[in-house]
């Protein structure tokens, strides 16, 4: 199937999934609503300035910052925050394990980026944004 087509069908499946949303509605406080959107803008960027940097042939800089920005070590930013502004304790636990699995496999890009192996971090690169579509298409918060 050509790109252009399988671009069509991912637009219009998304379309009908929006017509109606199935998804679960996770409430969390207004406060942990805000950590949250801000935290996903720092995702956003981050995930343009890996893809950015990998087109540039900086494999070994793209695994550095995905780990910082999008792994393991990104986990926690929330700790020290008063407890209606975290938003991990406020989610499901399911919806929360999407995330930690999220988490989970950015760190793999980024070990196998960081080891300056383009071919392996090209084969694992959606492993990026695996856990930003299983959760975009399971929970709502509004
Ligand atoms: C565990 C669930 C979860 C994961 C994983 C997740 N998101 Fe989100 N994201 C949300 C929720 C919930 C919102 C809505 C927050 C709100 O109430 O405004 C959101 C909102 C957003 C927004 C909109 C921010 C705005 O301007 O309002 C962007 C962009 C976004 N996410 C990108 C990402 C990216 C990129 C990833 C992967 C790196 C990701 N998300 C992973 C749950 C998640």
């Amino acid at each position: 199937m050509k790109a252009k087509s399988l671009f069509l069908m991912a637009a219009f499946i998304a379309g009908a999934a929006l017509a109606e949303d199935h998804r679960q509605l996770a409430t969390l406080p207004p406060a942990a609503q805000e950590s949250l959107r801000e935290e996903m803008l720092g995702n956003l960027l981050a995930i343009n300035e890996v893809l950015t940097l990998m087109a540039a042939g900086k494999v070994k800089e793209a695994g550095q910052l995905a780990e910082k920005a999008l792994g393991q070590s990104a986990q926690g930013k929330h700790r020290d925050k008063p407890f209606n502004a975290r938003p991990g304790p406020h989610m499901p636990p399911a919806m929360h394990s999407i995330g930690n699995d999220g988490h989970v496999a950015a760190s793999e890009f980024a070990k196998a980026a960081s080891s300056g192996d383009r071919e392996k971090a090209l084969t694992l690169l959606p492993k990026l944004t695996e856990g930003c579509i299983a959760c975009h298409y399971s929970w709502r918060t509004r």
